[in-house]
């Protein structure tokens, strides 16, 4: 029996395993990480994350081909193939602070296969590394290896949250890259051979190591950039009297480009994006190309103006003050269908309006007041190092509250900012929220996911991203 070890039960190393144990019931697997609370809830009924369809898989396999323990060193030196899916945040400190990928989760990974290892293995780089990271593990495990071999690959993966265990089920492609030896190719076979038992062989793809590794990160940087493309286009829309999402609906037309990720929003967040285009700047940088690091910035400096942008929307739209205003915010995460809150734009919109006093009352379905304050109270790029191994801060922003519904979050509120485009929030009884609020009632959708007419039918001042402005909104212009 092949035997699976995954480092790190994150977002990735969760699912990614539990699909793997699904899918291969000849292949046992143990997910490890050094968060005893993490590992604690993957053994419950209520998992550290939420996605749809990721309760079942875990049930159908825990117990009987998947095991999370914290036990890391023992399930390492057991494997076969080790995948490393620890946190690869971005420096907070030294050099490349702010740009560059930390390493240190890595790097402490992969001394401690060295040091525990006691036969051959494949070891897997699983989490998104900059490109000639194999390179430098390979280092630290053969200067530390005692006669052990070991073989590196790059699996980078490409689930999206929010549909992970769809995208893990059915991937547009899966791709390894490995040395190209003979070794190299054993071990790039060996890790096919497990995809293989459901994904189509002609969607594996196979690549040298430093593709494989530089694919990710591109990959992550032309979907921001589509992103940042249309956002772009929306201030113009605003400006000019264009419909952004008849425009982007046009452009998508053209089977070059593609109808998918051409919504115009408050801009994108999650724990990747951002992350992964501040890596390959900086790595673009390092190797003596400031103009090609300088294009790739430019996506990340769309990504905050947009988030600006609709933060001075709101306060200059509410008579250049929302001091002291109730403003409710609807929805938290980065996304819908997810409970992750990683570099989502609502922490930069909700620090905009804090900035300028506003009192904020927050709801989301799947996040928790504790986290949200935990956002708000951090510092930038604190986010992706593991605060939960260390004590809580007890700081809380006295001007924010979180409530449990939507109703109650815009009672007596003066705007609403819609800022994740939960379901939930198309089918609200917007007239019943109209009559609790204080007025002129404003609705700021980020999202673009309510129907705009029908709200201005019941009173409403409505901006929605990229649209025709009302005549409220053109009277009171923003300064970007
Ligand atoms: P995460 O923060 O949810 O999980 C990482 C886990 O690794 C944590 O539970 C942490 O305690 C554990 N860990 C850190 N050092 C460890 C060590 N030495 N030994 C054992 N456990 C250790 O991170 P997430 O979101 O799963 O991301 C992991 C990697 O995958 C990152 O490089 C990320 O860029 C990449 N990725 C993330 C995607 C996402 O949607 N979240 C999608 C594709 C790639």
């Amino acid at each position: 029996m092949v035997k699976i070890c995954c480092i790190g039960a994150g977002y990735v190393g969760g699912p990614t395993m539990a699909v793997i144990a699904l899918k291969c019931p000849s292949i046992e697997v143990a997910v490890v990480d050094i968060s005893v609370p993490r590992i604690n809830a993957w053994n419950s009924d209520q998992l550290p994350i939420y996605e749809p369809g990721l309760d079942d898989v875990v049930k159908q396999c825990r117990g009987k081909n998947l095991f999370f323990s914290t036990d890391v060193e023992k399930h390492v030196r057991e494997a076969d193939i080790v995948f490393v899916s620890v946190n690869t945040p971005t420096k907070t400190r030294g050099l490349g602070a702010g740009k560059a990928a930390d390493l240190t989760y890595w790097e402490s990974a992969a001394r401690m296969i060295a040091d525990v290892s006691k036969s051959d293995k494949i070891v897997v780089e699983k989490s998104t590394v900059p490109v000639k990271t194999a390179e430098a593990i390979e280092k630290i495990l053969t200067h530390n290896s005692k006669g052990i071999k070991f073989q590196i690959l790059s699996n980078p993966e490409f689930l999206a949250e929010g549909t992970a265990i769809q995208d893990l089920f059915n991937p547009d492609r899966v791709l390894i890259g490995g040395r190209e030896t003979p070794e190299g190719n054993k071990a790039v076979q060996a890790l096919k051979a497990v995809y293989a038992h459901w994904v189509p062989e002609d969607q594996i793809l196979t690549t040298n190591l430093w593709s494989a590794e530089l694919s990710k990160l591109a990959a992550n940087a032309f979907l921001a950039q589509r992103i940042s493309s249309v956002n772009a286009m929306s201030a113009l829309c605003e400006a000019t009297g264009a419909d952004v999402t008849q425009v982007s609906y046009a452009v998508g037309k053209d089977t070059r480009i593609g109808p998918k990720f051409l919504n115009a929003s408050v801009g994108f967040g999650g724990s990747c994006f951002q992350k992964d285009i501040l890596n390959l700047v900086y790595i673009c940088e390092c190797n003596g190309l400031p103009e090609v690091a300088e294009y790739w910035r430019q996506v990340i400096k769309i990504n905050d103006y947009q988030k600006n942008r609709f933060v001075n929307r709101v306060v200059s739209s509410m008579f250049n003050t929302v001091s002291n205003k109730k403003i409710a915010i609807l929805g938290f995460a980065f996304k819908k269908d997810t409970g992750d809150t990683r570099e989502t734009p609502a922490i930069d919109v909700c620090k905009g309006l804090l900035g300028d006093k506003a009192r904020l009352s927050i709801y989301d379905p799947q996040v928790t007041e504790e986290q949200i304050q935990r956002d708000l109270t951090m510092n930038k790029f604190d986010w992706d190092h593991p605060l939960h191994l260390q004590p809580m801060s007890p700081t809380t922003v006295k001007q924010v509250t979180c409530v449990w519904d939507a109703y109650e979050a815009t009672k007596d509120a003066h705007g609403i900012c819609i800022l994740t485009e939960w379901d939930e929030f198309k089918t609200l009884d917007f007239k019943r929220i109209y009559d609790n609020m204080q007025k002129p009632a404003f609705v700021f959708d980020g999202r673009n996911i309510v129907n705009a007419d029908q709200l201005r039918e019941i009173g409403f001042i409505v901006y929605s991203i990229g649209k025709p402005l009302d005549a409220w909104l053109k009277d009171m212009p923003a300064v970007a």
